[in-house]
């Protein structure tokens, strides 16, 4: 399957990790080695999982890398405590607590405790405030960061573009729409965020160029809801019934990729796309701290 219109995430993925190398590099000739935290809580299997591949992203590129795996009835209280640690350890540049947290765990209290010059997740509210205010001098969360990536190296033109984002979460839709309406470079967009209670959805898809599916709705974008040429991008990642897969499950995007791909002028493939894109950044992001400080 290897479509002229593909965005191939895993090789743009590739470049980006090559050019952090020689940052990297250039880092330890000063005696200075990037090093990230990662908090795990609980035993969720794809938080495992996206753990494990951020971990061995850290090997390759030669970022320090240490996981805490905390019990899922940790205390809010214990987790705090924790980072508390994480942020005064000076060989750390960076800390991801891995989301979901389990119930008795408030998710905004843990994120608003991480120091912001560590947060290379891009979740603290003052990196959040940074991202609305237009100030470049904070974290973008990695995701919608993948995102905006993959549009400029595949040449794809965001100024004036109409831009729909599927979805208003604060790890995507939310901070996607806030850099892609900015003033500036990789920006410039007309952009619509459509959720659960927007009236025609399809009316909107049709009129853009560039659509961002980030609603977590296994294939719900179809080819009667996009024009010719429309830019795809597939943020989704849902376990559907395959009862002719071994695990009797599978992966798919929000986007039913068979059909619109036929459409689309560029699309993402999923996986390969977006995915790789966001563990490129959250690397780009930990070196960016190890720089900040360096
Ligand atoms: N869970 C799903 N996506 C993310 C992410 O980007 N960061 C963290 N910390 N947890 C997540």
């Amino acid at each position: 399957m290897n479509f002229p219109n593909l965005i191939d995430g895993r090789a743009i993925a590739t470049q980006i990790q090559g050019e952090l190398t020689q940052r990297i590099a250039a880092l330890r000739s000063r005696g200075l080695q990037p090093g990230l935290a990662f908090v795990r809580v609980g035993e969720d299997p794809a938080s495992k999982v996206y753990v494990g591949r951020k971990e061995k992203a850290c090997a390759e590129l030669g970022i320090i890398s240490e996981t805490h795996v905390l019990a899922e009835a940790t205390s809010e209280a214990d987790l705090l405590a924790l980072i508390a640690k994480l942020n005064a350890d000076s060989r750390l540049h960076g800390i991801l607590v891995q989301a979901p947290l389990p119930k008795q765990i408030r998710q905004e209290v843990v994120y608003a405790s991480v120091a912001p010059t560590k947060d290379v997740d891009g979740f603290h509210p003052v990196n959040v405030g940074k991202l609305m205010l237009g100030d470049t001098g904070g974290f973008l969360p990695c995701t919608p960061a993948g995102v905006r990536e993959l549009l400029v190296r595949s040449g794809v033109k965001t100024d004036g573009a109409e831009v729909v984002i599927l979805g208003r979460g604060n790890i995507v839709g939310k901070p996607m729409a806030a850099m892609l309406c900015q003033k500036g470079r990789a920006a410039n967009a007309t952009v619509t965020i459509c959720h659960s209670a927007t009236r025609d959805i399809k009316a909107h898809c049709r009129r853009a160029d560039i659509i961002v599916a980030a609603m977590g709705v296994a294939e719900f974008l179809k080819a009667d809801m996009v024009k010719p040429g429309v830019v795809v991008m597939d943020v989704g990642v849902n376990r559907v019934a395959d009862p002719t897969a071994k695990t009797g499950s599978r992966l798919v995007g929000d986007v039913a990729f068979a059909e619109v791909q036929l459409i689309a002028g560029k699309i993402t493939p999923n996986p390969g796309g977006v995915g790789p894109m966001t563990i490129a950044m959250l690397m780009q992001n930990t070196v960016r701290a190890a720089e900040m400080v360096a």
